[in-house]
């Protein structure tokens, strides 16, 4: 957690200080730096105070007066977290940022110039026998595009994402159709549709952009979890643009994608709790900031889409199943009686056991020669399905007193669940985000908007990457 220091906490900065600086407690009077506007102190923390970020601030510019990170919690991206803090919190653009930085110190000066700082000066002997340099920030950050792949199932996707926030350019192939004809993805046809048309995606993508591959900062791509031979194809493309152009890859969970699918126009507030519902995953997950993840309750057997698929199998929906239920939802009613599922006081859910009681529903009616009402079927179906989510909705916002809750995966498409989960966000006065419907089903935008948290990071994969076909988010 990241906080502005308090008065109590003026020792434990004086001890981390004395370990940057042998004089630490004569040149800075902390207390006063608290005290005084002028000055912002910024500290992290997770039990004990690990870091902190001391910076002035005058009429017209801010001097970045120290830095400093514990040893046991260094290359974890503290620094960076501590800087970005203090530039989306209190920085005011108006003002130029000065500091000085021994000329030696190449770690920190990198550190500096990923955030704008440029060398305007070197003051020689500065520091006994070193030279420092002056450093100004120049400019807000440079713009950092990232090229992202996802080809976990069945779509070839490439984007060009900004920042982590913006889309530049984003294309989707999907194979649907072919799938379709089968009633569900065929691993085989999939990986080789994906390696026929990732170059094509590729090219589409860069046209749209107006950029060639080298003007990238970065290249990411979904490792897992997914088909084994669908993800192959995208990191054997990624590792490729990655070696041939030298630009860094990024490995990048599916899942977290698909959370970071609401970062895109910058939606994505912290603390929140987040439903991951998808083909794979039914997940409730807490989060306190950028990849920091709690695993609060997740499903004991089937995910939710995959119920929604199977359902829509059984009464004659053709694939994908969760949207063609939603639509023949809404011509019925919620008639049929089926089993309230997992209410056990957990965070966890069920849904094999509500799959089970509509296929044994159906197919004791066909054995009556009873007609079954599909809607109706599909209806009660899936308020039941959505229930579920609700109910341990309810009980996470009730409990944890989380006021932000964000939903992701291709089943958060669905507006009847949408509407129920704000429903729930409504009652706890919580604020509920949704990511855009492109967002919502597979896409490699959210992968561009997961992976730039790690480009900040400098989280980079090796060139021998492999593919995972399990993978939780925690
Ligand atoms: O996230 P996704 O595109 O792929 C996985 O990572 O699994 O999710 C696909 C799942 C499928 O089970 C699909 O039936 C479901 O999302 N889905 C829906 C809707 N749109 C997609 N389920 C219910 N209602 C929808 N409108
Ligand atoms: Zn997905």
């Amino acid at each position: 957690m990241i906080r502005v220091a308090k008065l109590e906490d003026v020792s434990d900065i004086l001890e981390l200080g004395q370990k940057l600086l042998s004089n630490f407690d004569k040149t800075y009077d902390i207390a006063n730096y608290i005290k005084n506007d002028n000055y912002i102190a910024i500290i992290s923390e997770e039990k004990k105070i690990n870091a902190f970020l001391l910076i002035s601030e005058n009429a017209s510019s801010y001097e970045l007066e120290a830095i400093y990170v514990i040893d046991k919690y260094r290359h974890q991206g503290i620094a960076s977290n501590l800087i970005k803090y203090f530039l989306t919190n209190y920085y005011d653009k108006q003002k130029d940022i000065f500091l000085e930085v021994r000329s030696d110190n190449t770690e920190a000066i990198k550190l500096y110039q990923k955030f704008g700082f440029e060398i305007i000066n070197t003051r020689p002997k500065y520091y006994q026998n070193k030279d420092a340099y002056v450093m100004k920030r120049v400019e807000y950050m440079k713009d950092v595009n990232i090229l992202s792949i996802e080809t976990s199932c069945d779509e070839t996707s490439i984007a060009i994402v900004k920042n982590g926030v913006e889309v530049v350019a984003l294309t989707i192939l999907t194979q649907m159709d072919t799938h379709a004809n089968f009633g569900g993805v065929v691993p085989e046809i999939a990986s080789r549709m994906h390696t026929e048309n990732i170059t094509m995606v590729l090219e589409e993508t860069l046209n749209k952009a107006h950029m060639k591959v080298s003007d990238v900062d970065a290249i990411a791509v979904t490792y897992a979890p997914g088909l084994l031979g669908s993800l192959l194809v995208g990191i054997e493309f990624a590792k490729v643009l990655s070696y041939v152009y030298d630009k860094p890859l990024i490995k990048v969970n599916h899942l977290v994608g698909h959370i970071y699918a609401n970062k895109i126009g910058d939606h994505l507030k912290f603390p929140c709790l987040a439903l991951i519902i998808s083909g794979g995953h039914t997940e409730l997950v807490k989060m306190t900031g950028d990849y920091e993840f709690e695993m609060l309750g997740e499903t004991q057997d089937d995910a939710i889409g995959e119920a929604f698929d199977k359902v829509a199998r059984v009464i004659g929906l053709p694939y994908p199943g969760g949207p063609n239920i939603e639509k023949l939802a809404r011509e019925g009613e919620d008639t049929y009686k089926l089993p309230n599922v997992l209410n056990d006081g957990s965070y966890n859910f069920s849904y094999s056991g509500l799959k089970s009681s509509v296929i044994n529903l159906v197919n004791k009616e066909r054995q009556k020669g009873n007609e079954i009402n599909k809607a109706d079927l599909a209806c009660s179906f899936q308020t039941t399905a959505v229930k579920e989510l609700t109910q341990k909705l309810d009980l996470a916002l009730k409990e944890t007193g989380i006021k932000n809750v964000i939903i992701a995966g291709g089943v958060s498409a669905n507006k009847y669940l949408r509407g129920k989960v704000k429903e729930v966000c409504d009652k706890f006065d919580a604020e509920l985000t949704l990511p855009e419907f492109i967002y919502c089903t597979d896409n490699a935008a959210m992968i561009g908007a997961a992976a730039y948290p790690l480009y900040l990071k400098e989280d980079f994969a090796d060139l021998d990457l492999n593919a995972k076909s399990t993978s939780n988010i925690c």
